[in-house]
């Protein structure tokens, strides 16, 4: 089961899930995040649609647990998706079924893959603790950074930010959870010249892949004077199916919650807001951190499932509004 908010790095991911067949994605649950969850939902659709797939679909959360929704266009554009194009969202959110209650419908334990804030997986755990333990066998999330920079403050890694509330109630439960953070994804940096491969593709999706990532490139040059592309949320479905691509160790981690909403940005007391800085401290909970990656696990999957898949793809047709055939 994959909580994710499509987000760019997040299409990948779930086209390289969906594409690979030692994974079974049972559910895919949508939260907020790079964009607001009515655009996620409609891109995890439209994703899944454009896979030929038909998957369940919940929302994890629709907003922080105090903190003010906030989401990232200036990286993933007001879709969520960059430039590709989309169908309108606004889809009523109000009756599709919540992360525990997807859980609660699965025959056996599921590993828990969370690409975005950690809303869902707290809300779950605190309406249902015990039927979350019950069928959470694992839970692995990109999440978080120790030595890495932060990309959303200098200390703080995105998906750490918008909810460490929610983050911190996910650590203390010890479900147990594996972080892949920056430290490691950080390595991800799809080359621009993948990139404009996907652009003179005769295939659909090929092309709308890449109306995607491009918006995704031009981000990271502005921001980060980077060629290419960092391909975060990649990195732990790469994990589920090679799992010699990422080593981990046993830590023990705390995250900062920083300044309450509302008590200025910036400096606190002296010192930047740690909210969402993720690091190790002795009475911390028990958290398998991601150490080292291996791209040259990571890539060739990359590459064969997702873009070589997509440049033999055939359209999948749309019967009627937004469903498949
Ligand atoms: O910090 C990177 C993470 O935040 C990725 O999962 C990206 O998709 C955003 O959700
Ligand atoms: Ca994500």
């Amino acid at each position: 089961m994959i909580d994710t908010d499509p987000g760019i790095d997040d299409l990948l991911a779930l086209l390289l899930a969906l594409g690979s067949p030692e994974l079974d994605v049972r559910g895919i649950s949508v939260s907020y995040g790079n964009t607001v969850v009515e655009n996620a939902y409609r891109n995890a659709v439209e994703i899944t649609r454009r896979a030929g797939r038909r998957i369940t679909l919940c929302v994890g959360a629709r907003r922080p647990l105090k903190r003010d929704l906030a989401v990232a266009a200036e990286t993933h554009g007001a879709s969520g998706l960059g430039y590709a194009e989309l169908p309108p969202a606004g889809v009523i959110l109000e009756w599709v079924k919540s992360l525990d209650r997807l859980l609660a419908d699965q025959p056996e334990p599921v590993t828990l893959v969370t690409l975005g804030p950690l809303t869902g997986l707290a809300l779950a755990l605190r309406r249902e603790p015990d039927l979350v333990r019950a069928k959470v066998a694992r839970h692995i999330a990109m999440v978080g950074n120790l030595a890495a920079r932060g990309n959303t403050t200098r200390y703080a890694e995105f998906n750490a930010w918008c909810d460490p509330e929610a983050l911190d109630a996910v650590f203390r439960a010890e479900l147990p959870t594996e972080m892949v953070g920056l430290d490691v994804t950080r390595e991800a940096v799809l080359g621009p010249q993948e990139v404009t491969r996907l652009a003179h593709s005769s295939s659909p999706l090929a092309r709308w892949i890449h109306d995607a990532l491009r918006f995704y490139v031009e981000f990271h040059k502005q921001a980060e004077g980077l060629d290419g592309c960092i391909v975060n949320d990649v990195l732990p479905i790469a994990a589920l199916i090679r799992p010699e691509a990422l080593e981990f160790e046993e830590q023990r981690l705390v995250v900062d919650l920083g300044k309450e909403e509302g008590e200025g940005k910036g400096k606190a007391g002296g010192g930047e807001d740690q909210r969402g800085r993720t690091r190790a401290q002795p009475d911390g909970a028990r958290v398998r951190v991601a150490t080292r990656v291996d791209m040259g696990v990571v890539w060739p999957l990359l590459s064969e499932r997702v873009f070589r898949w997509a440049t033999r793809a055939t359209p999948t047709p749309i019967t009627e509004a937004g469903a498949t055939a």
